[in-house]
């Protein structure tokens, strides 16, 4: 049984062998905090409250067991919004008390859907990084953000296009009606000194763009914005994460977080490391965002590995790789 609690979704899953999910239930809260413009981390605290006990329960009915049959409680103990971890992890260990279950602490980030060695692309709206996966539990950081996440910089353009949050799909079905080579707008490019990312340039290149339609009255393409964005921000990842795997010598690419559901990106990746013989695999859009399937399959390695926690495990907003 595994439990998510990191951001906006109370999620609860049961996993069997770390690879079969016989259930997945998802609490999104996507609909209250839209009304900000983004997630409210007190907000999202409180409601996962509400939503805990009854997303827990579901989610072992609809696998059609009972506690006493779970062999081990797994939960996202970081990264993640401080105060909506707490909820996940202390739900986690009043069951695991009281079951006398062993209690597994996962990291949100950590993925084992399939068999190393491979280079993984984490996208989402927290975090933006190439891992090169040698073998379970062993990784290599190989890139990452020095600013801004991809998806919160399509957030944040998003915003500024007047499309709501969160922007990542909006972007992307916009930019289906819009030219991507209408409007030039930066890559962050490091020239292979480092495979690092940098989306902080093109979100202001596209804000100072709009400032300036709208000081000098010029009509803004809002398809044509979006589409030419997203064409800088896939360019940058398809890139680097094409060159991590020449370096690596590696022929598999999974690709996970929330911009991983993205349109464009799926397909320009799909085109380029075909061409150059690599596979791509991409979760199904559910598993994309944040759901405990995925820590359900992580706990499960951690678990038959040995790496169970006692009830002192704590809530770590920071947590690295
Ligand atoms: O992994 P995730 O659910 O949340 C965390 O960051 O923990 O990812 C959410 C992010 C948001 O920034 C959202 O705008 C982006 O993923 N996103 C997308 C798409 N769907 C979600 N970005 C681009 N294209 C999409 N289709």
């Amino acid at each position: 049984l595994a439990i998510e609690s990191s951001c906006d979704e109370t999620s609860a899953a049961v996993v069997l062998n770390g690879r079969e999910i016989l259930s997945n239930v998802i609490a999104s809260q996507i609909s209250t905090h839209e009304q900000y413009g983004g997630v409210v981390p007190e907000v999202a605290s409180r409601m996962h409250i509400e939503a805990i006990s009854g997303v827990v329960e579901e989610a072992l009915l609809k696998a059609n067991i009972t506690l006493e049959n779970i062999d081990a409680i797994g939960v996202t103990y970081g990264p993640g919004l401080v105060g909506a971890l707490l909820v996940g992890l202390q739900f986690a260990k009043g069951l695991a008390f009281a079951s006398k279950k062993p209690l597994v602490g996962v990291n949100h980030i950590q993925h084992k859907d399939l068999k190393p060695p491979f280079i993984s692309l984490v996208v989402s709206g927290g975090h933006t990084f190439i891992v090169h996966v040698k073998d379970y539990g062993i990784y290599e950081v190989i890139g990452q953000t020095r600013d801004d996440a991809a998806g919160e910089a399509y957030d944040k353009v998003a915003r500024a296009l007047g499309l709501g949050y969160p922007g990542g799909p909006k972007i992307d079905k916009l930019a289906k009606e819009g030219n991507p080579k209408a409007i030039t707008f930066p890559k962050a490019n490091f020239h292979e000194e480092t495979l690092d990312f940098s989306f902080s340039g093109v979100k202001s290149a596209v804000l100072n763009y709009l400032n300036k339609c709208n000081m000098q009255n010029i009509e803004i393409n809002k398809a044509d914005v979006a589409a030419s964005f997203q064409q800088a921000v896939v360019d940058v990842l398809k890139d680097n994460v094409l060159l991590t795997c020449k370096k690596k010598n590696i022929d598999t690419i999974a690709i996970a977080g929330g911009v991983a559901s993205n349109s464009t990106l799926r397909e320009t990746l799909i085109n380029e490391a075909g061409k150059k013989g690599i596979k791509v695999l991409f979760p199904t859009p559910i598993l994309c965002t944040d759901n405990a399937a995925m820590i359900g399959s992580a706990a499960y390695f951690n678990f038959i590995n040995g790496k169970v926690n006692d009830l002192n495990l704590n809530a770590k907003p920071n947590l690295k790789l």
